[in-house]
C-alpha cells in the first residue's frame, strides 16, 4: 500500500475549548475546521500542524467508543490517522497479511474521508487508523 503522510493525530477531550484555546491562542496554530461525525458519535475540531493535524476528538453520546476511551483513560492520545492512496486496496492487503483490523470495510470519517481502523491488538498498542480522502 502507499501511505502518504501522518493526516493526524487523534486526541480524545472533555471540552473542546480550552485545547482549541491552547493551541491556538498559545501555541499559535490553526483551526482546520469542526463537524459532527455521527457515525463515531463524535464532534471533531482539526488544528493544522504542517501537512497533518491534530484531531480533537469530543463524544456526542456516553455510548461513543471515545466516552468509554475517556471513562477508562482519561484525556489523552487516541489514534494515529495515516492517509493511503487508496483505502480499499490497503485494507485487503491488510486482511490478506492476517492483520486484525476494527473495520473489515471502509466506512465514513470527517471532512469526506473513508476510514478503517486497524485492532490495537494487531499494532502493539497504538490504535491506527487509515483515511482516504476524496479527490
Ligand atoms: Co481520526
Amino acid at each position: 500500500m502507499k501511505i502518504k503522510r501522518i493526516a493526524h493525530l487523534g486526541i480524545a477531550v472533555k471540552d473542546l475549548d480550552p485545547p482549541k484555546k491552547l493551541y491556538t491562542e498559545i501555541l499559535g496554530l490553526e483551526l482546520g475546521g469542526e463537524e459532527v461525525v455521527e457515525a463515531q458519535k463524535v464532534k471533531v475540531s482539526f488544528i493544522k500542524v504542517g501537512e497533518s493535524s491534530l484531531e480533537l476528538l469530543l463524544p456526542t453520546q456516553p455510548d461513543s467508543a471515545v466516552a468509554k476511551f475517556l471513562e477508562n483513560k482519561g484525556e489523552g492520545f487516541h489514534h494515529l490517522a495515516l492517509e493511503v492512496e487508496d483505502i480499499h486496496a490497503a485494507v485487503a492487503e491488510l486482511k490478506a497479511a492476517g492483520v486484525r483490523l476494527i473495520d473489515e470495510t471502509p466506512r465514513e470519517g470527517a471532512h469526506g474521508a473513508l476510514v478503517a481502523f486497524l485492532h490495537p491488538k494487531a499494532t502493539f498498542g497504538l490504535l491506527v487508523e487509515l483515511c482516504q480522502y476524496p479527490d
